[in-house]
């Protein structure tokens, strides 16, 4: 039976930073447009003792400090503030935790309801166990779960499994948001709604991929919750390693929850695995020293940690997909905080031609590039005869056709990543949600990389902020022949 859309939406840790700065804006986009389902309820929850008015009061004041101000409506925000209430409840206060369920029973009216935890991961379990003995967590609920899931394979099946104790999985959503983004979406669409890459989607064409997710900023202020992940878990397991899934995936028969996913596990479960053999040739782990972005001096990590760390603040892997399609294909996956611009970007580039008819003329080998922050572009780079008499023999030129999103479709808004992933959620369509065993298979090679580093004593070498990592970044690359897009 499919899922009928939620009545009632139930976020935990609701005065959070994530709240603030992403949950509520996105909601109120989505009321903004006339898309939330009428009747549904927003309630909100965390340990702070305040009451539903105050509730409404910060949302008031963290949309006027998150959302532009071309985004926002009057009629809409007041719209929004009359869906929400809010209770205090703490996790092992079983009493604040009645006053929660009283309050879920009388605003679900019988309808579905879709809980959001965006707490302490580790407070999951306790939490569905308490949902569950309330009574709260049987048909018609679906549970949404915020990243990091764990910190390995281990402590995600421990927080997994207190989940999997009440809601079966077809009824968990753990988000990924890079995966509610518009330009990672289209990812798909570009693959599968074109005939002309199919043919060359695969290793006899496809000399090498690269993906890049690259940020200015630091740990701003999240330097305890930062230091204990890295670079590896907070950004590789989860974002970079969608993005890999979904350039490389099968096509699915169908664009649905199962038929997706099982495309993507796959692509996860065929990574070749980097151990401690492997890790000092395939990985260069980074930390950023102080430097400068845009011409802003900015601290170290250190300094702004406060302490001694050995936590990597960037991360370059040369990984490979061990099937028919990506044969002895390197996917250089990189990322890091600090860099010299953000940028996230897919970009793969074919072999060259098999024999050029042109001596003397350089002839470069053609890339699709496809860009997703901050502007979402697609760009295919192609040869082209540079114009003049040829006295000299012909001589090429690098040319792109290039295709702008945000100009193309100027009349549509662009669309914060969780507003999608409310609407799929409160809908019940969990295709671009994450599945346990896509978790599963992601942690079993971050893991065995991070063993890696431990048994070789590898620690993190410097970079200057501001620079594209540790000089031996390039070293990974240029071994085979290779350079990093910049
Ligand atoms: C989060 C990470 O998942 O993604 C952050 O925890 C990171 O460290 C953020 O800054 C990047 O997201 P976006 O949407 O800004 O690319």
């Amino acid at each position: 039976m499919s899922p009928t859309p939620a009545s009632l939406l139930t976020i935990f840790g609701a005065t959070g930073d994530l709240a603030q700065r992403m949950l509520l804006p996105s909601l109120l986009a989505l009321q903004r447009d006339g898309l939330l389902p009428p009747g549904l309820r927003i309630l909100g929850t965390a340990r702070s003792e305040i009451d539903a008015a105050s509730f409404r009061d910060a949302t008031a004041q963290a949309i006027e400090r998150f959302m532009p101000v071309a985004d926002r409506d009057e009629a809409a925000l007041r719209g929004l503030l009359d869906r929400l209430d809010y209770v205090p409840a703490a996790l092992g206060d079983a009493a604040s935790f009645g006053c929660l369920a009283e309050r879920v029973r009388a605003l679900r009216g019988g309808g579905d309801v879709v809980y959001h935890l965006s707490t302490a991961p580790r407070l999951y379990g306790g939490i569905c166990t308490m949902l569950d003995a309330q009574g709260l967590a049987g048909p018609g609920t679906r549970v949404m779960l915020e990243k990091p899931i764990g910190h390995d394979l281990a402590s995600a099946d421990a927080i997994n499994d207190g989940v999997a104790q009440v809601f079966e999985e077809a009824r968990i959503y753990r988000v990924d948001h890079y995966l509610g983004k518009e330009g990672v979406q289209n990812l798909l669409a570009l693959r599968f709604g074109n005939a002309l890459f199919e043919p060359i989607w695969n290793a006899r064409h496809i000399e090498q991929v690269q993906i890049t997710v690259a940020e200015t900023v630091g740990v701003e202020g999240r330097g305890d919750y930062y230091d204990d992940y890295g670079a590896m878990r907070d950004m590789l397991q989860n974002h970079l390693l969608q993005l890999l899934c979904l350039t490389a995936m099968e096509p699915p028969s169908q664009f649905d929850p199962s038929a997706v996913r099982n495309e993507k596990v796959k692509v996860l479960r065929s990574l070749r695995p980097i151990g401690r053999n492997e890790v000092a040739q395939e990985t260069v782990a980074g930390q950023y020293a102080a430097g400068a972005i845009d011409g802003r001096a900015v601290p170290g990590y250190l300094d702004e940690l406060g302490r001694a760390s050995r936590t990597e603040t960037f991360v370059a892997i040369r990984a490979h997909i061990d099937n028919w399609r990506w044969a002895r294909v390197p996917f250089y996956l990189r990322t890091g905080k600090r860099m010299p611009r953000r940028w996230t970007e897919i970009y793969l580039q074919l072999r060259g031609v098999p024999h050029s008819i042109f001596p003397g003329a350089r002839v470069e080998p053609n890339a699709l590039v496809i860009r997703l922050q901050p502007e979402e572009r697609i760009e295919l780079q192609l040869m082209s005869k540079t114009p003049g008499l040829d006295r000299g023999g012909v001589q090429l030129s690098r040319v792109a056709l290039d295709l702008d999103m945000h100009e193309e479709f100027a009349t549509h808004r662009r669309r914060l990543a969780y507003e999608r992933l409310y609407l799929d959620a409160i809908e019940g369509n969990g295709t671009l949600f994450v599945r346990r065993d896509e978790t599963e298979a992601a942690w079993q090679w971050v893991d065995a990389i991070h063993d890696g580093w431990r048994a070789q004593g590898l620690a993190p070498k410097p970079y200057p902020a501001g620079t594209w990592g540790p000089g031996s970044t390039v070293t990974l690359a240029e071994r085979h022949g290779h350079s990093w897009r910049e």
